[in-house]
């Protein structure tokens, strides 16, 4: 048996209007003047001015910077940026505030901050990333759960590809789960990243690692989804279901420590080659890769029934999955997310550049059973 690590340790915050709690908590980690990070669609947005609030104005409450220039796929310049206006605000600590592109710059800003001279292209696992200044993660949406993660994932300017930062050091010393933050989030932008939450938790139960906890995780996030998800959507205001979604979403992101699968690897390419929305892309994929997998390890999907809510403790493997995946769709579809590619722009044209991608993502190594450049191709088209 190999040696595995399981590791749960951010302290979360959860409920409606936790984020009060933020003055309070920074003091407690020792934070005097942090420096907030986000992108530009959120200082207009009433989680900001709440977030302001709670802050206070200059001069009243806690002094504090601002660094809103994170772009939607984030890019090196956003981090060395984040980490200058770090040092020249004179900040001693980091508040990343938004979707998942912000949370990932807020995170690996402050390995710039420790090392300025450090490209990110060749960062160091294995140096000492032992006193990063302290991070409290505030999502404001409902999907990545990159508030729990341990890793960042940064645009190279030289390469024009994404790296993984990987290090334990960059999980958040806090975590701040408030509703409140994700009631103006648009019913669109809620389905498609609760997708990618929901996709988070099937396939990380589903991928082969053993780690039961992360199961256990991952089963109960999917029941959270499948029972807050279309209340979300249908009344944004309704903080219970905002409020799982929350933390289905942080469960999401704890569960694939585990490893992710096949419709991850399909849809990194749609997001980076088509400009597709991640969550989106994982929606259009997942119930295709479902069917693959299925095929192929009948009975895959039997306890992900079960906890949608299902009859299918009894009859065979098939027939259990085969439910699971038609109860899936349907519940994808009443989201709005059963569309296909070329609807989104995606072109026969690409297929080739977009199995290739998926080929070289890493996500499908861990898929259930084993994926080939043909498979992908069949997948592609299947959803095309
Ligand atoms: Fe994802």
């Amino acid at each position: 048996m190999s040696l595995t690590t399981f590791s749960f340790p951010t302290p979360t915050l959860f409920g409606a209007g936790a984020l009060a709690e933020l003055p309070a908590r920074l003091t407690r980690l020792g934070i005097r003047r942090p420096l907030v990070v986000t992108d530009p669609g959120l200082p207009p947005t009433p989680a900001f001015k709440l977030l302001q609030q709670t802050l206070g104005v200059a001069g009243q409450g806690t002094d504090w910077r601002l660094y809103s220039g994170v772009h939607p796929n984030p890019i090196e310049s956003d981090v060395t940026e984040s980490a200058q206006a770090y040092r020249q605000g004179q900040c001693d600590g980091v508040i990343a505030f938004g979707g998942g592109s912000a949370l990932d710059v807020g995170k690996a800003a402050r390995l710039l901050i420790k090392r300025p001279a450090l490209a990110l292209a060749d960062f160091d696992y294995n140096a000492d990333w032992t006193g990063l200044p302290p991070l409290v993660c505030i999502p404001t949406t409902a999907g990545t759960g990159s508030e729990v993660g341990r890793s960042s994932v940064i645009t190279i300017a030289a390469t024009h590809r994404k790296k993984v930062v990987f290090h334990p050091e960059l999980l958040a010393r806090l975590v701040i789960l408030d509703p409140e933050l994700t009631r103006g989030l648009p019913p669109k932008l809620t389905a498609a990243t609760g997708a990618d939450a929901l996709t988070h938790c099937i396939e990380s139960y589903t991928c082969p690692t053993f780690h039961p906890m992360c199961d256990g995780i991952a089963l109960e996030g999917v029941r959270l989804v499948i029972d807050a998800l279309p209340r979300a959507c249908r009344n944004g205001n309704d903080l219970d279901a905002r409020g799982r979604m929350l933390v289905a979403a942080a469960m999401g992101a704890v569960a694939f420590q585990k490893d992710l699968g096949a419709t991850h690897s399909l849809a990194h390419p749609l997001s980076t080659l088509c400009g597709l929305h991640h969550g989106l892309a994982n929606a259009l994929c997942l119930i295709t890769v479902m069917r693959f997998n299925s095929e192929r390890q009948p009975g895959l999907y039997r306890r992900v029934g079960i906890a949608c809510g299902l009859d299918v403790m009894k009859g065979t493997d098939a027939e259990a999955d085969r439910v699971t995946i038609e109860f899936l769709a349907g519940f994808l579809a009443s989201l709005g997310l059963a569309s296909k590619l070329r609807e989104h722009g995606v072109k026969e044209s690409q297929l080739e550049a977009l199995v290739a991608q998926a080929v070289e993502d890493p996500c499908h190594a861990t898929n259930p059973v084993p994926v080939t450049a043909a498979d992908f191709r069949n997948l592609y088209l299947s959803v095309l």
